[in-house]
C-alpha cells in the first residue's frame, strides 16, 4: 500500500519543476466548495506540506482564513492516479516564509501581486488594471491531514485511505 503513498510523493515532488505534470495543477477547494486551479510551489514530504502562492487580496484567502480546511484534487491520467488531499492550510503573509519565496521570485512573477484594483474587482475594460501599487504576496502552506488514493489498473483498482492522525498508515478502502 506504501507503494501508492510514495508514487504521490513522487509526483507531487516532480510536479513542482515539471509544468507537463498533472501534480503542478492541481484544483484547490475551499469552505463552501469554491475551486479554483493553483500551481504547486513547493513540496516537503519531510513536513509533510505543500506550498501554493495566492495574492493575499483573493478569495481563496479570506475563505481559507475563515475555515483553514483546504481540499486538494489531482486526476494524473498518465499514472492512472486520483488524488485527494485533505489539509489545514496557514495563511504567511508578510512572515520570513513569505519573503523569502517572494524574493526568489522573477520580476513578472512579483509583479502580479501588484495588481490594482484588487483580484476580483469589477471593471469595464479587461485592459483597466495596472500594476504599480504594493504586492500583495501570500503564501499557504497546506498541512496534510488525510490522503485518499484511487489508483485504476486494468488488473485491480485499489484505493487506500492514509490519516496523519494514524501515522499514515493505510487502510484499503472499496474503490
Ligand atoms: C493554469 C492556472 C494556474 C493558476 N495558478 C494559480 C496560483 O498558483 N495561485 C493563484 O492564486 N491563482 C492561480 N490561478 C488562478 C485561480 O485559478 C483563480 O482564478 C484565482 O486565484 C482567483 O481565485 P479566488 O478568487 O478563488 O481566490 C491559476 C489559474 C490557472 C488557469
Amino acid at each position: 500500500m506504501n507503494d501508492l503513498l510514495d508514487l504521490m510523493w513522487g509526483l507531487l515532488e516532480r510536479g513542482v519543476r515539471d509544468r507537463t505534470l498533472a501534480t503542478n495543477r492541481p484544483t484547490l477547494a475551499t469552505g463552501g466548495g469554491q475551486m479554483r486551479t493553483v500551481v504547486l510551489r513547493a513540496v516537503s514530504r519531510a513536513a509533510q506540506t505543500l506550498d501554493i502562492h495566492s495574492d493575499a487580496r483573493a478569495g481563496k484567502v479570506a475563505q481559507l482564513r475563515a475555515d483553514p480546511t483546504a481540499n486538494l484534487h489531482v486526476w494524473d491520467t498518465h499514472n492512472t492516479l486520483q488524488i485527494r488531499i485533505r489539509a489545514a492550510a496557514q495563511v504567511h503573509r508578510d512572515d520570513q516564509i513569505a519573503a523569502k519565496a517572494f524574493t526568489a521570485l522573477p520580476d513578472h512573477g512579483q509583479r502580479i501581486y501588484r495588481v490594482t484594483p484588487h483580484p476580483g474587482t469589477p471593471i469595464a475594460d479587461p485592459r483597466h488594471i495596472t500594476f504599480e501599487g504594493q504586492p500583495h504576496f501570500a503564501l499557504i502552506r497546506l498541512h496534510l491531514q488525510e490522503v485518499e488514493l484511487l489508483h485504476l489498473d486494468r488488473d485491480v483498482h485499489r484505493r487506500a485511505l492514509f490519516t496523519a492522525g494514524e501515522n499514515w498508515r493505510g487502510r484499503w478502502l472499496v474503490p
